[in-house]
């Protein structure tokens, strides 16, 4: 028997580092799915293919033990290696496991390693005959992420697993779906960034030198997105965008924008976005702009024009699914 499981990337649409300390985001699933298609094999090895992964050995084996007793994994494999030990600690299988991942080679960092996270997990419940609630889904997964990254708040794995539009609290504690379809969203990447968690350390020396200013400005961001998942519900655009823009003013005073960022966003709010902002941990990757119909072509020209690449995918998307083989 075979199994494939599919899930979704991610755009962090706001509350973006605020949401490691506890404070709530919003997120929405993007239409850049990531395949995971496991099968029993005999003896206990586990076998790894990743085509997806461009470079280094793009094939994989390590024992069962060595798998259950290694954390060192190469970067490569490891989500998924943390993911197979992550559901074996919770429910021990017998035999070994041939495991391939797929999906798209540029990610433009919107999500990959925790779609390819859940992905894994959702193939391996399928797999053994059982199927168990989205929040235990979550919590293997979002162990897994935790155990390679050391540092996340969770919310793409949350958003791999549950899909659409969510308001999410750190740890899981809080994950509401928002009832919204596709949102006027044109999406620019910037090229490559520095990694997530080196920001996460850079907002957090921020934070220990200027504890109160740092404190105050997370209180604004949570206060910010608490605003905006009502105007999200009510497709109230003008107010949303306002306050995508308040957010990038508070991550610029986090200094995790770039140059490349700040021109996008820039370019997008004067072809006449309502609002724009980077998406994620900052430092390169991609911003977003809340641009209707009708403008979104000016929009993306002035992104393009500023350097961006327009990534051109749906939000809103539907979470980790088994998929037929
Ligand atoms: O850079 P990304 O897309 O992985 O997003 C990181 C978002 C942070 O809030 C900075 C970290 C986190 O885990 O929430």
């Amino acid at each position: 028997m075979r199994v494939t499981a599919s899930a979704p990337g991610k755009l962090m649409l706001m509350g973006d580092h605020a949401v490691v300390y506890g404070y709530p985001c919003l997120v929405t699933a993007v239409d850049l799915r990531y395949q995971a298609t496991v099968e029993k094999h005999l003896g206990t090895q586990i076998l790894l293919e990743t085509p997806m992964m461009r470079k280094n050995e793009r094939k994989f084996e390590i024992s069962k033990d060595a798998l259950l007793n290694r954390s060192d994994f190469p970067r490569a494999a490891a989500f998924v290696l943390a993911a197979v030990r992550s559901f074996y600690q919770r429910y021990p299988f017998e035999g070994g496991l041939k495991i391939r991942t797929d999906g798209p080679i540029i990610s433009y960092g919107l999500g990959s390693s925790s779609a390819v996270t859940a992905a894994t997990v959702a193939a391996l419940t399928a797999l053994h005959h059982f199927s168990v609630p989205n929040q235990t889904l979550f919590e293997i997964a979002f162990d897994a992420v935790l155990e390679v990254q050391g540092k996340g708040s969770g919310f793409d794995v949350a958003s791999a697993v549950y899909g659409g539009t969510l308001f999410y609290e750190q740890g899981g504690e809080v994950i509401e779906p928002i009832a919204v379809g596709d949102l006027p969203v044109v999406i620019g990447f910037s090229g490559e960034k520095v990694s997530t968690t080196d920001l996460v350390e850079q907002v957090s020396q921020l934070k220990s030198r200027n504890p109160e200013t740092v404190d105050g400005i997370f209180n604004m961001i949570g206060k910010l997105v608490r605003k905006a998942r009502y105007s999200i519900e009510s497709q109230d655009w003008q107010t949303l965008g306002d306050l995508l823009n308040l957010n990038q003013g508070m991550l610029d005073a986090l200094g995790v924008s770039t140059l490349q960022l700040s021109k996008q966003i820039i370019a997008a709010r004067e072809a006449g976005a309502y609002g724009a902002k980077l998406s994620g941990a900052g430092g390169g990757d991609c911003m977003f702009a809340l641009a209707e119909p009708g403008i979104e072509h000016g929009v993306s020209e002035g992104i393009e024009n500023a350097g961006g690449e327009i990534v051109r995918i749906r939000t809103g998307v539907s979470g980790v699914r088994i998929e037929p083989n």
